[in-house]
């Protein structure tokens, strides 16, 4: 059974939620492997607009199983937020959304060491979501799991612990009030009867349904280039969105998925929110052009993206990490009406070309990209579903992309709905 793995190929945006949408026709469970409510994923139906942030996006197909894996941190209170927009708007999730049972717990002390450590810290331009916090809790050995939020001497004791360093932390070093354990504990009391239904005990629930002959989606939260190991740190979140995060998180094994298609997910453009390094940003009125053109505002916060070219070089890295085997481009039908279109496909650093996407963040934001320039084309392509209608230069573009990254382009994008999208 050949399974999907869907990652993000850039600073995530790329439109993950779309594609994921769209390919859950053909298989019977989504599965997030990491991240949190940092993310989030846009659906468009005839006009209607979800956004998911914990649920994995194949929820809005009927019968499909949606898993919160283990490598996810789960904020239940958002959790419960997202099942509500759902009912509001007709969505049935009954015995269909399961939470793995070594996910970690975001709880509201996490969000506000979030917002602590942006204010007082390196500031990254996180979500807020009290993403990073929690991951340094599970790797520190202090966090909470879905699992165990049923035993009370458990929870006590690791709150204990962990309260008393946080509430060194706020004396000594934020200078802000103190977090009352009974206060953290009363939270997890407010939630666990409502949570105990999604969660399941068994940690090899997702390789039990594929030794079932389930077909599952693997849903990449993020994207490759804020990976914490692979990404341009510090600026990047506190999860694996690459290839790895896959095994890590949803508790399958190599052979589980070593036949899987792995699609890396390419916005025709770039985006990033935050700080950090971006060699293709544009910083002039065509980068808010194209803010404005492809509505780029982040869809957890708000915040207006930063925009810039296509970058190869950055690409081939994502590729190489990953090692997609066909790629969905997103987005193209934004770059209708642009009399040229620049790609980035090498770097220069004080003078010399250097072919590769530095690990180093200093050196990356110094790099200058070297552009290869396109004419563009200035009919909408919005909601072309056949690749032959699409404009010679628009090809031209895409037949470029894949010749330099040598993978096959297998879907492309043309606009926000559910089906406006070019199959090949
Ligand atoms: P994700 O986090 O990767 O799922 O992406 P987001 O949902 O945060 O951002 C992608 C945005 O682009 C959303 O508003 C989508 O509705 C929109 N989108 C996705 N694909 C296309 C496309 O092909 N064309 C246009 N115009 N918008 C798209
Ligand atoms: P989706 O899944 C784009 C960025 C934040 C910040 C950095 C760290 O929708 O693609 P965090 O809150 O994770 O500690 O923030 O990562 N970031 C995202 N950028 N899309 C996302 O998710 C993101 N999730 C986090 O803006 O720069
Ligand atoms: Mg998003």
């Amino acid at each position: 059974m050949k399974h999907i793995i869907v990652i993000g190929a850039q600073w995530g945006d790329e439109g993950k939620g779309k594609i994921v949408d769209f390919l859950s026709t053909e298989i019977d469970a989504v599965v997030r492997y990491q991240g949190g409510a940092n993310a989030g994923h846009t659906i468009f139906i005839k006009g209607k607009k979800f956004v998911l942030h914990l649920i994995p996006s194949g929820i809005v197909r009927e019968g499909v199983l949606c898993i919160i894996g283990n490598g996810v941190v789960l904020d239940p209170f958002a959790f419960f937020e997202e099942l509500e927009i759902l009912t509001t708007n007709g969505v049935n999730y009954n015995d269909r959304i399961f939470i793995l049972p070594n996910a970690h717990l975001v709880l509201p002390f996490h969000k506000i060491f979030d917002r602590l450590s942006e204010d007082k810290n390196q500031k990254i331009g996180t979500t807020g979501k009290g993403i990073g916090p929690a991951y340094a809790d599970k790797y520190s050995r202090l966090g909470i799991r879905v699992i165990d939020i049923f035993n009370d001497d458990y929870i006590k004791d690791q709150l204990n612990v962990n309260i008393k360093i946080k509430n060194t932390l706020l004396n000594n070093f934020y200078n802000d009030s103190e977090i009352v354990i009974e206060d953290v504990f009363n939270q997890i009391m407010k939630i666990r009867d409502k949570l105990r239904s999604f969660i399941i005990d068994d940690a090899t629930f997702v390789s039990n349904l594929i030794a079932t002959n389930k077909r599952i989606l693997f849903e990449g939260a993020q994207g490759s280039l804020l990976d914490v190991d692979f990404g341009t740190y510090p600026f990047v979140t506190s999860s694996n969105p690459t290839i790895g995060g896959v095994l890590t998180g949803s508790g399958v094994s190599l052979k589980d998925i070593k036949d899987s298609e792995v699609i890396g997910v390419v916005k025709a453009y770039s985006t990033r929110v935050g700080e950090g390094p971006f060699p293709t940003e544009i910083k002039n009125d065509l980068g808010e052009y194209l803010r404005s053109k492809g509505n780029e505002y982040g869809a957890t916060t708000g915040r207006p993206r930063r925009c810039g070219w296509l970058d190869l070089v950055a690409l081939m890295y994502s590729k190489q990490i990953n090692g997609f085997s066909s790629l969905a481009i997103t987005k193209l039908d934004v770059l209708s009406g642009l009399n040229k279109i620049n790609v980035c496909i090498d770097y220069e650093l004080d003078g010399n070309e250097l072919n590769y996407f530095p690990v180093e963040t200093f050196t990356l934001s110094k790099v200058v990209p070297i552009y290869k320039e396109f004419d563009g084309w200035e009919e909408s392509i919005q909601g072309i579903r056949n690749f032959e209608k699409l404009p010679q230069n628009a090809k031209n573009y895409l037949h470029f992309i894949e010749d330099f990254l040598k993978i096959k382009i297998k879907i492309i994008s043309t606009g926000f709905e559910r089906d406006d999208s070019i199959i090949l």
